[in-house]
């Protein structure tokens, strides 16, 4: 079967213009055929697709990281319309623009370049440009030129004043459609990306390619390989003349290019975009310009120019060559439709609405924005802003690096970076092309749709959030941590399940939309998933660079409201006072938020050299269930590992940053008794001849330790660690800075036998007792304890249960009892007690005092205050962290530090009064952005 192309409708429509004619895949049938045969003949394509097909559609989405969700389009972006100007209606969909000082350039679908004046919008004229569809129009930076590539291998060059036409350049190859060109005054030359996968180039004054009008290699003088080729019986489709096609200008000077003036497989996908760049990156010289191509494969290339190529078949030494230099994005294939450079930042606009932003000095992914629904097949940078638009028909302006640049050049808040400052409606249609210009006083951003329209936007003065005094956007981490504590990550309770995994989603994408590379380990599909997050250092080569671990946890307790004891919703953040309330703000969400900004101010700050890896599970409130095996599981997916750090504990106090060194271990164990009986009557049935469970249970357990709370196991407190004289001094420096500090926590030494009490010696706690039946005179036929011991070094877990067991069954088995008794162990965990002289925790120790310390030249740090400090000034002088140990547990700590052979450490962000697990838990202001300070200096020194 002959493929019979339609006029104007004859080839792949990337910029999906038009609606008919197209296989399931919105792709045109004779390119699709077009671009297999050509995979199939000389490429090993990386998923055996069509290039621009989206890798994503055939690989397990199980395993894929969390895709953006439309719901962040939700990022309460204004959505107020600047004022429209003009519309420029045609009878084609627009497809190019670009802009002079005089003219606006329209590209249509039928092969036409409209020209309208750019003050008054008259239509200056109508030149058939192309046989077939514009794809691209580029202005050259010095406006001698504006070139023209459509759906034909045919590319022109125009003048922008008179509409010459000065060159008709063509390829001695099929190149199917040219999507892009980008032309170098540098190097004269221009280049063009195609649907062939590879990239070619022209010196426009190489008189050596000059060729006659009616030369036999013209593609018009050639049988085309596909779009005339028989199929076997059938029959080859007759060549269209239309008339029209005689309108074309003839061209002043028709180029051939050099069949050896082309890189082929330039990208495993069809060139859409390309730009030349003057010195984006530090890799090459100041004033150097580079040649940046986009491609269906997913990646963004930046190729160095030379003006001397290899020697062609000739003899004759090609004009010209490019040289990759750098290859951005291979993990990924979704297609790049548009790029812009914005000095060494660089926006790729990709499908579903996706922009990545790319620091081309460290090759480092920083951000990833949903921008719009539909493919990005537009950008500009201009007026220190980012504008795109999507197929979806929505127009967006984001505030960038530059925005917002103080008179010296420094950036007055980060954190508004990147954000959107208007989203608006700008077509019913499929937004394909864009350009900006200044005109008079006005600041204009132009839209081209394939409803045929060219609309002219006036930008400036453009209500913006920022612009609005009253309603300055929040720094975005606070932003961040109000979606995170909204989510109700309870783990302990199946009906928070489904919340449980949207949390862990939000986590992921929040993580991937900061530049990290995201997966999320399934736990069996048991328990919550585990996130898993890495973010690349820029130290090459990558041996070289340390790996740091970032342990956190995005579940959280209950919050039950039941008593009013919240004074606000607890899955709400609020403000009040310099404190963030909610639950999970400290524990242990704001913490995390904090470190995931840490390590986005370091990328944006190109100061990341270090590997940072996040695990984030959602089980640790519950005993961390899944955890181990799941990293056991992924060992090789978190690679080598030289430090664990994570911050989940509290300062000892409100005033005295702390250090954690060390955590107590736990075990939870249910005792149960149950009767062979059913509940039973306790008037009607109970009798001194009946084993009651509830007597038992309760008389079983108050053998284990007695009224001062000593724990009857045999050797229970055997292996525990004599205190030293330095732990002693360190209890003692502690107990008397607390003291000055609140002189109501003394006396000095109870306050000191309270904290070895709680920090170097075990307890064991009976938490519940839950009973079959209803309420009632009722001998419960079930009972059963929770218990859970906390463990200090020394305590070996797997021995303290055994003995647990043994004891219970010996003392149970003296009952003579005719009931059962089990008991099980619900999780464990061991001690860990860390090293604080270590190069972790002197890294730490540096950026706490950095952070929160004041005084310069107090050397003396917390510990050693003059006798005499007011308690103002003891605050003041704090220097020195206090290295204190807590009597709380997390369970991963000493297994990641065993599986991974590394250190670990323990950075406290919140007060003592933050509440974590109780009502009103809450964190302050102050200790989230020191926080977020802190992590930044430790990511950059470890
Ligand atoms: N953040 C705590 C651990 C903690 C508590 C550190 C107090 C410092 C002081 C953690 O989220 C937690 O609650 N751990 C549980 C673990 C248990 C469920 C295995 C604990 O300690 O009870
Ligand atoms: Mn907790």
């Amino acid at each position: 079967m002959a493929v019979d192309v339609p006029v104007l409708r004859d080839s792949f429509d990337p910029w999906g213009s038009h609606e008919k004619e197209d296989d399931d895949n919105g792709r045109c049938k004779a390119c699709a055929r077009m671009s297999r045969a050509r995979a199939a003949a000389h490429l090993p394509m990386h998923h055996d697709l069509p290039s621009h097909v989206p890798a994503l559609d055939v690989l397990n989405t199980s395993t894929m990281p969390p895709a953006l969700q439309s719901r962040d389009l939700d990022d309460g972006c204004a959505d107020a319309a600047p004022e429209l100007l003009q519309e420029l209606k045609h009878d084609g969909s627009i497809l190019a623009l670009a802009v002079s000082d005089e003219h606006i350039f329209a590209g249509t679908s039928k092969g036409e370049i409209v020209v309208w004046s750019l003050g008054t919008y008259q239509l200056v004229q109508t030149i058939q440009a192309h046989k077939r569809s514009v794809l691209c129009l580029l202005l050259s930076s010095d406006n001698k030129y504006l070139f023209s590539t459509a759906c034909e291998p045919i590319i022109n060059v125009w003048c922008p004043k008179t509409f010459n036409r000065i060159f008709e350049i063509y390829s001695t190859y099929d190149v199917g459609d040219v999507f892009s060109v980008a032309y170098s005054a540098q190097h004269e030359t221009l280049y063009l990306g195609t649907q062939t996968q590879d990239i070619q180039w022209v010196s426009l004054n190489d008189a050596s390619r000059k060729v006659s009008h009616d030369s036999a290699d013209h593609p018009d003088k050639r049988q085309h390989r596909f779009f005339d080729s028989r199929a076997v019986g059938g029959t080859s489709t007759p060549r269209r003349m239309e008339e029209h096609y005689a309108l074309i200008p003839r061209a002043q000077t028709v180029l051939e290019i050099d069949p050896g003036a082309i890189r082929q497989y330039a990208h495993y996908g069809w060139v859409f975009c390309m730009t030349i760049a003057k010195s984006p990156t530090v890799l090459v010289d100041p004033d150097e310009e580079v040649l940046v191509s986009g491609g269906g494969d997913g990646t963004t290339k930046l190729w160095r120019l030379h003006d001397d190529g290899p020697e062609g078949d000739d003899g004759e030494k090609v004009k010209g060559d490019i040289e990759e230099l750098m290859v951005l994005g291979e993990d990924d294939s979704e297609s790049v439709m548009s790029l812009v450079i914005d000095g060494s930042f660089l926006y790729a606009g990709k499908l579903r609405g996706i922009i990545e932003l790319w620091d081309l000095d460290t090759k480092q992914k920083l951000r990833v924005i949903k921008a719009h629904d539909g493919n990005v097949n537009t950008l500009r940078m201009r007026f220190g802003l980012l504008w795109s638009a999507g197929t979806g028909g929505s127009a967006s302006k984001h505030s960038t690096v530059h925005y917002g640049r103080d008179a010296n050049g420094g950036s007055q808040n980060v954190n508004q970076k990147y954000q959107c400052l208007n989203r608006w409606k700008a077509h019913d249609a499929k937004i394909l092309s864009s350009a900006v210009a200044v005109h008079q006083n006005d600041q204009l951003f132009i839209t081209g749709a394939n409803d045929n329209e060219v609309r002219v936007w006036r930008v400036n003065g453009m209500p913006t959030q920022a612009d609005d005094g009253s309603d300055i956007p929040e720094d975005m981490m606070i932003t961040s941590l109000r979606e995170f504590v909204s989510f109700k990550t309870v783990s302990a309770r199946p009906e928070f399940t489904e919340d449980c995994r949207k949390g862990a989603t939000f986590l992921g994408s929040l993580f991937k939309r900061l530049g990290a590379q995201v997966e999320m380990l399934s736990t069996d599909g048991l328990h919550n998933p585990v996130v898993y997050a890495k973010f690349s250092g820029k130290l090459e080569p990558v041996e070289k660079r340390k790996r740091v671990l970032f342990y956190g946890h995005y579940d959280v307790v209950p919050a039950d409201l039941k008593g009013g004891n919240w004074q606000t919703d607890p899955f709400k953040l609020v403000g009040q006072n310099g404190y963030l309330y909610g639950r999970g703000v400290s524990d242990n969400k704001g913490p995390i938020i904090a470190a995931l900004y840490a390590v986005s101010d370091l990328l944006q700050a190109k100061a990341l050299d270090s590997d940072i890896i996040f695990l984030i599970e959602g089980e640790e409130e519950s005993g961390s269930r899944g955890f181990q095996d799941t990293i056991h599981k992924h060992k090789n997916l978190v690679g080598h590992i030289d430090y664990v750090l994570l911050a989940n504990s509290y300062w000892l106090d409100d005033e005295v940053p702390c250090l954690t060194y060390g955590l107590r271990g736990v075990l939870h164990a249910t005792v149960c008794i149950d009767s062979k009986h059913p509940d039973l009557h306790s008037g009607v049935d109970g009798s001194s001849m009946l084993s009651e469970p509830l007597s038992e249970l309760t008389l079983l357990l108050s053998k284990v330790k007695d009224r001062k709370n000593h724990v009857n196991l045999p050797g229970f407190y055997d292996g525990i660690l004599p205190v030293t004289q330095e732990e002693e001094l360190r209890y003692d420096d502690i107990a008397s800075i607390l003291m000055r500090r609140n002189p109501a926590n003394g006396p000095v030494d109870v306050l000191k036998r309270s904290l070895m009490a709680r920090w170097r010696e075990p307890n064991l706690t009976i938490h519940r007792y839950n009973v079959s039946g209803p309420d009632g005179s009722l001998i419960s036929s079930h009972a059963t304890a929770n218990v859970s011991i906390r463990l200090v070094p020394g305590q070996e877990v797997e021995e303290v249960i055994k003995s647990l067991k043994d004891f219970l069954r010996t003392e149970f088995a003296t009952f003579e009892s005719d009931n059962n008794l089990t008991v099980r162990i619900d999780n464990k965990a061991e001690p860990w007690l860390g090293v604080p002289g270590n190069y972790i925790f002197r890294t730490l120790e540096e950026a706490v005092m950095r952070a929160w310390g004041p005084a310069a030249g107090d050397e003396s740090g917390a510990v050693a205050l003059p006798k005499n400090a007011t308690s103002d000034e003891t605050a003041s002088k704090s220097r020195k962290p206090l290295y204190i140990r807590e009597g709380g547990s997390i369970p991963p700590i000493r297994f990641l530090e065993k599986e991974f052979n590394a250190p670990a450490a323990h950075l406290p962000c919140g007060q003592a009064s933050d509440s974590a697990h109780l009502h009103n838990e809450r964190l302050r202001v102050e200790n989230l952005l020191k926080s977020r300070e802190i992590f930044s200096t430790v990511f950059r020194k470890l």
